[in-house]
C-alpha cells in the first residue's frame, strides 16, 4: 500500500480542517484561526472571566474571551506611564515610559518585517474602562527562566538558534530596557515567542547589545533593508512618537550596517541562513 509522505498528509488534513471549519479546535484545544479572524475576535468577542496574571510585576489581567463559538484566553495591560526620571537598579532612566502601546507597535513592526508569527497578535481592547493591549494567549510549555532552571535544551539547536537570532534581532531594533526571560516564551515543538514590550521603543539611536547581533534571517535582512520609515510612522500613528520611529529607524540602519560588516569579515554563508 502507498502511504503518502506525513508532509502531504498534513497538508491534505489542514485543507479539509480550513475548508469544513474555521472553527476546528484541535487535540491541544487550539481554535485554527486566520491572524485576522484572530484580531477580530480580540476586538469583539465577550470577556467571560477574568484572573490576575501570576508572573510579572505590572499585574496583568488573564481574561477569558467568547464569541459563542470560539473561546479563548488573552492577557491585558493596561500600564501607560510616563516619568521625567526614575531610578533603577541600572542608573537611572530619563523619559521613562511604561506602556502597553508598545505592545501593538511591536507587534505591527514584527509584521512589517514578516517576524509576526514570533509574537502573538496584540491588539487595542477597552476593559472594565481602561485601555490596554490585548494579546492571544499561546500555547505555552515554558518560558526561558524555567528551561534555564530545568537546564533543558532544544533536540535541534540549528532550528532553535535560528529563531534566536531573530528574537536578538527585534531586540536590537525595539530597544527593550528591560529584557528578561520570562517575556520569552516556549511551545510546542521548541517554538520561540517574544511578548511584553512595555519598556521598548527607548529614543536611542544607538544599540543596545551590537554583539548581539551574530547571525540573520536572509528574509529579515531583507525586510529590514527595506523597511519604510513613512510606512512605519503611518502604522504605528497612534502607538509611537514621530521621535520614536526615527530612533527605530536610525538602530536599522545600524543593524545593517552591522551585518554587512560581519558578511565582508567572514563571508554571506557565515552570517545569513
Ligand atoms: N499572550 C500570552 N500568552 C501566554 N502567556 C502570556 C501572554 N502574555 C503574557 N503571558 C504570561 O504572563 C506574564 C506577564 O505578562 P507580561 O510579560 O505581558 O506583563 P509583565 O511582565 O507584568 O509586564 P512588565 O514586565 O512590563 O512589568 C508573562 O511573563 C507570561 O508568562
Ligand atoms: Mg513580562
Amino acid at each position: 500500500m502507498y502511504i503518502l509522505p506525513l508532509r502531504w498528509r498534513r497538508l491534505i488534513l489542514a485543507t479539509v480542517v480550513s475548508l469544513t471549519s474555521t472553527h476546528f479546535v484541535t487535540a491541544s484545544d487550539e481554535p485554527i484561526l486566520t491572524k485576522e479572524q484572530i484580531k477580530q475576535f480580540l476586538l469583539t468577542a465577550k470577556v467571560v472571566k477574568s484572573e490576575q496574571s501570576k508572573k510579572g510585576i505590572t499585574q496583568t489581567s488573564r481574561l477569558t474571551l467568547s464569541d459563542g463559538t470560539v473561546t479563548h484566553d488573552a492577557s491585558f495591560q493596561k500600564i501607560d506611564e510616563h516619568k521625567a526620571t526614575l531610578q533603577l537598579a541600572s542608573g537611572t532612566e530619563m523619559n521613562f515610559v511604561d506602556s502597553y502601546k508598545y505592545n501593538i507597535a511591536a507587534y505591527q513592526l514584527a509584521e512589517l518585517l514578516g517576524i509576526d508569527d514570533m509574537l502573538p497578535v496584540y491588539v487595542e481592547r477597552k476593559w472594565k474602562g481602561d485601555t490596554g493591549s490585548l494579546s492571544w494567549w499561546l500555547p505555552v510549555k515554558m518560558d526561558e527562566v524555567e528551561r534555564h532552571k530545568q537546564k533543558l535544551t532544544a533536540p535541534d539547536a540549528d532550528a532553535w538558534n535560528n529563531q534566536m537570532y531573530k528574537v536578538r534581532v527585534l531586540d536590537q531594533l525595539v530597544y527593550d530596557n528591560d529584557p528578561n526571560l520570562t517575556n520569552v516564551l516556549i511551545g510546542e515543538d521548541w517554538k520561540i515567542w517574544r511578548i511584553d514590550f512595555t519598556r521598548a521603543f527607548r529614543l536611542s539611536k544607538d544599540l543596545r547589545d551590537p554583539k548581539d547581533l551574530v547571525r540573520c534571517d536572509r528574509q529579515l535582512f531583507e525586510k529590514l533593508k527595506t523597511l519604510d520609515g513613512n510606512e512605519l510612522a503611518d502604522k504605528t500613528k497612534h502607538y509611537l512618537t514621530k521621535d520614536e520611529v526615527k530612533a527605530v529607524m536610525a538602530r536599522r540602519d545600524k543593524i545593517v550596517a552591522q551585518f554587512q560588516k560581519l558578511i565582508s569579515e567572514k563571508g554571506e554563508k557565515e552570517v545569513l541562513y
